[in-house]
């Protein structure tokens, strides 16, 4: 999302100017925490002129209405919104939309994209569902006559609220490959809407607890809907993990009849409200039902095979603008779950389950994300990183300090983490596993407000409009350990005018980046990074990709330019590595750009009709792995 509000962490880290200029020296850049990877792949044969491992012609930095993509590549456009995804949907109108034909059709800013193959379990080949996130909705963009700029939103009535609320959410589509085309399958028993209303379990500590109870839910066990869903993951056993991000815009009304002031400002509750939803729907009042808001901010689990099953919110995993949540497997079975908190100066967590995963029984698996420890990352200027367990009566989490038990330390994880001493970061995205070097990721997007006597050893730059991307070796390679090795692979912006960039010297002047956000993993291991700057640095938002061991490690290269306006997400490679997918998010979204006049008219570039979020898929004309 492009609105994130200041910063409301109650604690900063003591001011640290050492090893900073060794952790963004090119040395650093050049072995990092790789020096093994190197030795390893220099051994194999050369597959590209210089030292990058990749092999497409680099997309120029560009700023125009439509999206590019390397020669020998193609695009296809996969679903927009408005298409239908059940049966009955009628065929996207722009000029005539209700919440009833939205309810029905693909929602508004696909974000998260996951895979699953069928049949389940299966070898994954040519038939997958496909699991998307509808984030939040551009109303100047999607509804007629509403105008420019935020304030749109709080001016959509109680018809266009319905739609909004039915554009939230998600969808489950089923997708099939056939001669190298993709396309959505129609009638498909799995074909699922998520929306804001859609009912939904709590479970895990906070369940039926008292700061979970509303008027509707006396039980504190039932709630309706998500959104604000930006990223996601999967379990090992095939559930989608989709998470909730800055829920609290959607709550109006006078913050100053809530009970917990101070917890409620930790999480930017009552700031000018950035939907009219809390004008029509009691829920979304904060001075009628105070506890809504602790029902959101959750990561979810739905299971795509189930196309009846009920959503459950997992609170053991905390509550926090949550980016992602991307599964590794410890040595021992157990699962370990890692996560972002993106907003400014927030943290980087990770979940770990009390038992071991059921590879033979996937009922088993059922509540397994009920059991575990949250932990909060501290990262130390020698560069090494501790997770500090948010676990109730341990340390300062105690009721003398306001939690009366785990319920309340998942319910204000912020505060837990900011007495535990967390160290606060530049916008954690997506943080995430490297399966084939084995260690973790984490993109930093960007924290124009952190001033210099904030700057520390993992955040080393003032006024960080660019962001960074950090990794993480694990102690003894076992990602239940609750120590590592952490060093920073690159720092984004434009060398040649932002202040402490950081990548490989060879680098191209089409190569850096800004504001990383989600990654992802090819087959041999190496990064892709999909931006949201907002324009900050006037280049369109693309893909860019990089080695991480080898010679080649951080020379980033870009691979894909969006349309105007558009942020990229959920990168997801198929197995096979032959489709990239890609969401194509706020197409047109800007300053002066509304329905009427928008900024790109993409991906359809029909008169009079907006720009429509839209999922594409990326090829290689002659069939090959991308990237190669
Ligand atoms: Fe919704 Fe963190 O981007
Ligand atoms: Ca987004
Ligand atoms: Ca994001
Ligand atoms: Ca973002």
């Amino acid at each position: 999302m492009d609105d994130h509000d200041e910063p409301v962490s109650m604690s900063a880290e003591t001011p640290i100017g050492t090893l900073i200029e060794r952790r963004l020296s090119r040395r650093g850049a050049l072995q990092g925490l790789a020096a093994a990877g190197v030795a390893a792949l220099a051994a194999s044969p050369a597959r590209a002129a210089g030292p990058s491992s990749f092999t497409f012609a680099e997309v120029p930095h560009v700023n125009d209405a439509t999206h590019h993509v390397p020669e020998a590549y193609e695009v296809q456009v996969l679903i927009r919104w408005g298409d239908p995804v059940l049966p009955g949907a009628p065929a996207y109108d722009p000029r005539s939309q209700s919440a009833a034909s939205q309810r029905l059709q693909f929602g508004y800013n696909n974000d998260f994209l996951g895979l699953h193959p069928l049949p389940m379990g299966s070898p994954a080949g040519d038939r997958f569902l496909m699991v998307v996130n509808h984030e939040y909705t551009n109303s100047n963009l999607m509804l007629p006559g509403i105008g420019e700029g935020r304030e749109a939103r709080l001016r959509a009535d109680e018809a266009q609220v319905g739609i909004e609320m039915a554009a939230h959410g998600g969808s489950v589509i089923e997708i099939a490959r056939d001669g190298g085309r993709w396309k959505v399958v129609e009638g498909s028993r799995y074909a699922r809407r998520i929306d804001a209303t859609t009912p939904m379990r709590i479970a895990g500590p906070a369940a039926g607890t008292a700061r979970m109870k509303t008027s509707a839910d006396p039980d504190g066990t039932r709630v309706l809907g998500m959104f604000n869903n930006c990223a996601g993951g999967e379990t090992p056993w095939g559930t989608w993990l989709t998470c909730e991000e800055n829920f609290y815009v959607y709550f109006a009304g006078e913050q100053d009849k809530m009970p917990d002031q101070a917890l409620a400002r930790r999480y930017a509750l009552g700031r000018a409200p950035a939907y009219a939803w809390g004008k029509y729907v009691d829920r979304f009042d904060l001075a009628r039902e105070p506890n809504e808001p602790n029902r959101f901010g959750w990561i979810v689990e739905i299971d795509p095979y189930d196309p009846q099953g009920t959503p459950v919110k997992r609170t053991a995993l905390g509550r926090f603008a949550h980016e992602g949540c991307h599964h590794a497997v410890a040595r021992d079975g157990r699962v370990v779950c890692y996560m972002g908190d993106d907003s400014r100066m927030e943290y980087v967590y990770k979940f770990v389950t009390a038992r071991p995963w059921n590879p033979n029984d996937r009922a088993a698996n059922r509540d397994l994300l009920d059991d575990g420890t949250l932990y909060a990352a501290r990262f130390d200027a020698d560069g090494t990183v501790t997770w500090l367990p948010l676990v109730h009566g341990q340390g300062p989490l105690t009721a003398e300090n306001g939690f009366a038990g785990q319920a309340d330390v998942v319910i204000h994880a912020r505060r837990a983490a900011d007495l535990l001493k967390a160290t606060p970061m530049d916008r954690p995205e997506d943080v995430e596993a490297n399966r084939v070097n084995g260690r973790v990721y984490i993109a930093l997007t960007n924290n124009a407000s952190r001033k210099p006597e904030q700057v520390d050893a993992a955040n080393p730059r003032a006024k960080n409009e660019n962001g960074h991307i950090i990794e993480i070796a694990p102690a003894g390679g076992d990602h239940a350990a609750t120590t590592g090795r952490w060093d920073i692979l690159l720092a984004a912006g434009d060398p040649s005018r932002d202040p402490g960039t950081k990548y490989h010297p060879e680098t191209s002047a089409n190569g850096w980046l800004s504001s990383p956000d989600n990654i992802t993993f090819d087959n041999k291991g190496r990064l892709w990074i999909a931006t949201d700057s907002g324009e900050v640095r006037g280049i369109a938002d693309g893909v860019y990709a990089c080695d991480l061991d080898g010679p080649g490690r951080a020379l980033t290269r870009q691979f894909f330019a969006a349309p105007k306006g558009a942020e990229v997400c959920g990168p997801t490679l198929t197995p096979d590595n032959r489709t990239l997918f890609l969401s194509i998010q706020h197409p047109g979204e800007g300053k002066g750009s509304t329905f009427e006049t928008p900024s790109t008219r993409w991906p359809d570039f029909r008169d009079g009709a907006p720009p429509r979020p839209s999922v594409i898929a990326i090829t290689k004309k002659d069939g090959g792995t991308i990237g190669s």
